[in-house]
């Protein structure tokens, strides 16, 4: 009796102990998850009851995506070109969220290169329009008579070619081939980085053409603004070269003329559009130029500043890193500059780990910049990570561009997925969505949100993504105030849409 008590005692004593360890497990296995749910990007937000209820619809369709393609791998689109599925993307639900979803702001756009095909080749239908053909090469130039710029065949009136063309269809989406990189044909998108980043520069070059002409310029740009604005982005950092302009009769402008004429053409944009907040430029120059054109540049900046306090944000490097020059060469001139104005520099867009182009990551850090365009190398430097969040340094993430100029394949492998869980500070943008035929932010999204971060990752981080695009703007305290409080309505209505329309 004495032992049967004694053994089942002993027993209950053991199964508790069992039962306990099991209970112990499981709370430190949730802790440890909730731990991380915590530390990522929109870990500390909390959902309103109407938010809960919006984010439920929208993980619903994100795990069926996410199911599928973990069930048959062979269906995951993201680990292919983005050229292999784009037309396809517009099928899914998620997407179709995310494009209602307002989106705060664009901080990493270049200008030439923001506006679709589509809009381009309507610009082609202008008036005056040369056109000089030679094997694969296209040059543009609007003019009242011959153009005086040098031409391997001869000038032809692009008018009289698309006249006389048999089909014309044929005829514009051959002229259009030259505005973007988009191909069907996996060949032509396939290729080293030198070679992808060649027919890049040949797009940019063509679309630079076409808009150095002063009307078509105030087009385009308008243009672009407008497909920014549908895809709900009320407020742009263009980063601008600052070309040359010219007229009809031949006359050129200077280069101050093209950031007055984004601000005439951005005030005239907003009062077409009243909730459109408005553009920032930051200055930038071909990193493998030399040093007296980066100061020419620089003290552009400088006038710019001066002139247009309001759109004035900063400056930057730009080109493909590997082939330019590093932030190093022009250290004395940027180390002055820096007393100026803000920099926004392009760093870490590579995949050569421990070479000069990677170490422009340190310079951009110790140069005091605002942001980092790209950041892509970040990961593989503990100690630049650190100081890029004790600085509160945010990396602008283009996932889109960093495929299609050849950094990534399968985007699972992004480094973003990283960022995202550590919490970073994080925004996401576009880069040239034009280039490639993306939407101006939408597509970007998408496939960080479905593609990239955590299966896990829902409505919380995309609503911090877009409040980090607001807190790491160049506006001012106001200015970012204002616009949270837009954002705040704009997103409540986003939020019933999503119930009313997908619930
Ligand atoms: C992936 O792309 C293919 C076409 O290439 C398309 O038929 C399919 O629906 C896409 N899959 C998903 C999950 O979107
Ligand atoms: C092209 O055709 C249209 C109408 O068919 C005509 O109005 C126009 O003048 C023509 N342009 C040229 C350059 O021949
Ligand atoms: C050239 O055209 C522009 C724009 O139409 C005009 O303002 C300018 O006066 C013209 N210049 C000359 C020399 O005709
Ligand atoms: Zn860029």
């Amino acid at each position: 009796m004495y032992n049967v008590i004694i053994l089942s005692v002993l027993f209950l004593f053991s199964a508790h102990n069992v039962w306990a360890k099991m209970f112990d497990y499981n709370m430190e296995r949730a802790n440890l998850l909730a731990e991380e749910s915590d530390l990522q990007v929109g870990g500390n937000l909390r959902l309103t009851d109407e938010e809960n209820r919006a984010n439920e619809i929208l993980m619903h369709y994100k795990n069926e995506e996410v199911d599928e393609s973990f069930h048959n791998p062979k269906h995951f689109n993201f680990s292919r070109h983005y050229f292999a599925y784009k037309n396809d993307i517009g099928n899914s639900k998620v997407y179709q969220i995310i494009r209602r979803m307002p989106k705060g702001a664009a901080l990493h756009v270049h200008s030439s290169l923001m506006l679709s095909a589509d809009r381009l080749l309507e610009l082609t239908y202008e008036d005056h329009l040369y056109v000089c053909s030679a094997d694969d090469n296209l040059k543009l130039h609007f003019s009242y008579s011959v153009p005086q710029r040098p031409c391997p065949f001869k000038w032809q009136l692009l008018s009289e070619l698309r006249n006389s063309t048999e089909n014309l269809q044929a005829f514009d989406d051959k002229l259009k081939s030259h505005f973007t990189m988009y191909s069907d044909d996996e060949k032509d998108y396939t290729g080293d980085i030198n070679y992808v980043w060649k027919r890049f520069n040949k797009v940019a070059e063509t679309i630079n053409d076409l808009i150095a002409y002063r009307p078509a310029r105030e087009k385009f740009f308008y243009e672009a603004l407008r497909e920014f604005y549908n895809d709900k982005v009320m407020y742009i950092e263009v980063r601008s070269g600052l070309k040359i302009l010219y007229e009809l009769n031949g006359t050129e402008y200077d280069r101050m003329y093209l950031p007055r004429l984004y601000h005439r053409v951005a005030k005239r944009f907003k009062e077409d559009y009243p909730d459109f907040i408005g553009i920032k430029l930051i200055v930038s120059k071909y990193r493998a130029t030399g040093i007296n054109q980066v100061l020419d540049t620089i003290n552009i900046a400088r006038r710019i500043k001066e002139e247009l306090p309001d759109v004035f944000a900063g400056f930057d490097l730009v080109g493909q890193e590997d082939l330019g020059k590093p932030l190093l060469d022009f250290l004395p001139i940027l180390s002055e500059a820096k007393k100026d104005m803000n920099f926004y520099f392009h760093g870490g867009e590579t995949n050569w780990f421990g070479t000069v182009s990677d170490e422009n990551l340190v310079d951009a850090i110790l140069l005091g910049s605002k942001r980092i365009g790209h950041g892509y190398a970040l990961i593989k430097h503990p100690s630049l990570m650190a100081a890029v969040r004790n600085r509160d340094i945010a990396i602008e993430v283009n996932v889109v561009s960093n495929v299609v100029l050849s950094l990534v394949c399968d985007v699972r492998n992004h480094p973003l997925a990283t960022y995202l869980a550590l919490g970073m500070p994080l925004v996401l943008s576009s880069d040239d969505p034009g280039a490639w035929g993306a939407d101006p932010l939408s597509t970007d999204y998408y496939i960080a949100f479905v593609g990239v971060a955590s299966k896990k990752a829902d409505l919380r981080m995309l609503k911090q993504l877009v409040i980090n695009s607001i807190r790491y703007s160049a506006l001012d305290n106001k200015g970012k105030f204002d616009m949270i409080r837009q954002l705040h309505r704009q997103w409540n209505a986003f939020v019933r849409d999503i119930i009313r329309i997908f619930g």
